[in-house]
């Protein structure tokens, strides 16, 4: 059971004061009865609500994929700098949503956002193996004997051996090359420390896929939008 004003401010309905001001004016109706208290209680899941005439779809969670763009922190909060949460609009912020898992301050790309820890434990755990895709622009030519290494599992600088990775190189020369990496698992700034437990510096990296869920090329870095609920599913069913 939540209190009404609770419940309707959490939906971007206004501060409790205009929630009042709303109950006051008869404009609230629960379960075909116009509302009196503003402190009511009820449990939004089960109750009919309707404010203005429109009856209220009342939601626990949020799915949104974002477009992260560089220089913003992927976390709910920060002392200094933009984070993620700060680009939502606050129809989606009321929900209380948090990155799942993390992308660097300069990676771009596929953020998932939302309020569901449980399918955040499920999709941020190795154990589950969700594929995530990046596509990486390295400093140096990335060969054959760095896609045996990623597959054997690399071991990184604090002596973490990394699961199997694969590597798939797009091009590659000694200016640079434009590569492709999947990893199953989260450490702090992995897919860079690996490179360099091979010799090369990421340059460049964008997350492109999430288990089976791609970036939605039309969002534009800096955007975002709820998944659909076909998306979810294949989410769901990763
Ligand atoms: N690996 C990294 O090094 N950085 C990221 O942001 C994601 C994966």
């Amino acid at each position: 059971m939540e209190r009404l004003d609770k419940i309707l401010s959490n939906l971007g309905y206004g501060s409790r004061k205009e929630i009042k001001a709303l109950v006051k004016a008869g404009a609230v109706i629960v379960d075909e009865k116009v509302v009196k208290d503003n402190g009511m209680q009820l449990d939004p899941e089960k109750s009919k609500i309707v404010v203005n005439g429109e009856e209220l779809t009342y939601r626990k969670y949020i799915y949104l994929m974002m477009n992260k763009p560089d220089g913003v922190i992927s976390a709910t909060f920060d002392s200094k700098d933009e984070t993620v949460i700060d680009l939502l609009y606050p129809e989606h912020q009321v929900f209380n949503p948090f990155p799942v898992g993390r992308l660097d301050k300069d990676t771009v790309g596929l953020l998932l956002i939302t309020n569901d820890g449980e399918l955040n434990h499920k999709l941020i755990s190795p154990k589950w193996h969700v594929d995530k895709v990046y596509y990486a622009e390295i400093d140096k030519a990335v060969d054959e004997k760095d896609i045996e290494r990623f597959k054997e599992g690399i071991e990184l600088d604090d002596g973490y051996k990394c699961m199997s990775a694969k590597l798939e190189i797009e091009e590659a020369t000694d200016e640079g090359s434009k590569v492709l990496v999947t990893v199953q698992e989260g450490k702090y700034h992995q897919v860079k420390r690996m490179f360099e437990a091979v010799g090369k510096k990421v340059v460049y990296l964008r997350r492109i896929k999430f288990g089976n869920l791609p970036l939605d090329e039309t969002l534009e870095e800096g955007e975002y939008r709820e998944l659909t609920e076909e998306e979810l599913n294949v989410l769901i069913n990763n």
